[in-house]
């Protein structure tokens, strides 16, 4: 589809979008190095297709991961697993015919020696680096469990030292990757699920007593980005990204150290002020559409009446509801969103606040109420939630003994501390942590 259709390939990829306009997807200034990935069974496809988007990235990855249904019916990504044949020519084309490099990303096979002699087969077709899933294709919805990563050392052994790979599967915090790359012996690692989650993820924690304002560190010196931080960071790359304009001047972070003064609580907007914000009309206090029954009694009693006032007050009614017509006119349905970021928006948000929105409703009802689009509600779920962490800051200021954690010791990753385990706790409003460890447990019991 990529290789045949220009509208197609515009809406996935915006370089390709023929309006000139800048583009985010492998803009050199904020988006490089990029990898583009494709899954494909046809060779001279897939090189059409790369052939598109190689001035744009930094290299071609073949996807031999995919272990969907739809990548079963389209025999591409995992399903292609034991078609040496195709997927060595599929890369091999590449590595000929593209001025950039070609990688592949795979998973493991049911053994450590197969799976040893698959990844030569790829390294051979051309593939510079090699990313390797330590899950097996069977191993997803209730039975992904975890990564093997012990495949993943049996590989970096075996193969030719010079061999670059990544390791994929098991990184839900930061932490996790130093363990990943102790364990595999891998250059590189990289994370799906867990990025998602928490989008600071790569980001080294700051030292002691250098917190500043996006990152919070609980007197057991265990901490994380604060969920208003990036929160913050997310839309103002919508904002400059996304919208092509500035974002928004904001005021520093609170922290509780401001004093209450310093920081004036924040104001989430109301229904007519986010209305408002929104170039709609903010509901009337008698707006006849949200009343409509009562409303229409009204002017047929009016007609029965002989003073004038009545007259009068139903012509006003007339007029009222010409110019809200009028103006319902002017703000017709708003445009399709098509763009592919700002539809993406209420999920990624959903994941990013996931630890806060259990506890904050209001924050919860507030972005699930957002449409496709419609940026100042995503301000508002910035507003409410920057007042969620604040809450939480203070409550934690005032009595840290009521936030105690214990060590989390079925998260296998040591030394994070599991706020579930609090009564009442809301330090979830302010840190991230605690999402990857509900994740650990998830994905150990293989409940994803
Ligand atoms: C929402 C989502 C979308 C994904 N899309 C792709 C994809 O397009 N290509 C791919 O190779 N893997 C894709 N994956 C799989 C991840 O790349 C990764 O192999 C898998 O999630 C395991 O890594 P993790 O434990 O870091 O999540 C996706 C995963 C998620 C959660």
């Amino acid at each position: 589809m990529f290789a045949d259709s220009p509208k197609y390939r515009a809406a996935h990829f915006e370089a390709l979008k023929e309006d000139g306009e800048a583009h985010l997807d492998g803009n050199p200034t904020f988006d490089r190095p990029l990898f583009v990935q494709f899954c494909a069974n046809d060779p001279e496809c897939l090189l059409e297709a790369a052939k598109h988007v190689q001035k744009y990235c930094d290299a071609v990855d073949l996807n031999l991961g995919c272990p969907q249904g739809i990548a079963k019916r389209g025999n591409y990504g995992a399903f292609l697993q034991e078609d040496w044949g195709t997927i060595h020519k599929l890369i091999r084309n590449l590595r000929d015919n593209l001025d950039i490099p070609v990688t592949a990303k795979m998973r493991v096979l049911d053994t450590r020696e197969r799976t040893l002699e698959y990844a030569r087969m790829i390294l051979d077709a051309g593939a510079s680096i090699i990313t390797v899933h330590g899950r097996q294709r069977a191993q997803k919805g209730h039975y992904t469990g975890l990564a093997d990563w012990s495949i993943l050392r049996y590989l970096r052994e075996q193969l030719p030292p010079e061999t670059v790979m990544f390791a994929n599967g098991n990184i839900l915090q930061y932490g996790d990757m130093e363990s990943c790359l102790e364990a595999t012996g891998a250059d590189g690692v990289m994370s799906a699920e867990g990025n998602l989650y928490d989008p600071s993820i790569f980001a080294a924690p700051p030292p002691v007593g250098e917190e500043g304002r996006e990152y919070w560190r609980g007197k057991d010196g265990k901490g994380g980005y604060r969920a208003d931080a990036v929160l913050r960071r997310y839309m103002d790359i919508v904002h400059q990204h996304v919208m092509g304009r500035e974002p928004p001047q904001r005021a520093p972070l609170f922290m509780p150290s401001d004093g209450s003064a310093a920081s004036p609580a924040v104001q989430p907007a109301t229904n007519g002020e986010l209305a408002k914000l929104n170039g709609h009309d903010p509901p009337e206090e008698d707006d006849e559409d949200q009343r409509p029954a009562k409303k229409q009694k009204l002017s047929t009693s009016s007609d029965d009446q002989t003073n004038g006032t009545a007259a009068i007050l139903s012509k006003k009614a007339q007029k009222k509801s010409q110019l809200k017509h009028a103006k319902s006119q002017q703000h017709a349905r708003p445009e399709k969103v098509t763009n592919a970021n700002l539809i993406a928006m209420q999920a990624h948000c959903f994941h990013i606040l996931r630890p806060l929105v259990s506890k904050h409703h209001n924050v919860r009802d507030a972005l699930a109420r957002c449409k496709a689009g419609d940026i100042e509600a995503y301000e508002n779920v910035l507003t409410l939630t920057e007042e969620a962490v604040k809450e939480g800051l203070v409550a934690y200021e005032a009595n840290p003994a009521a936030f105690d954690t214990v060590e989390d010791e079925a998260s296998g990753h040591g030394d994070v501390a599991d706020p579930t385990e609090v009564v009442e706790s809301s330090d979830e409003a302010i840190k991230f942590q605690d999402t990857s460890v509900r994740h650990s447990r998830a994905t150990r019991s293989g409940r994803r």
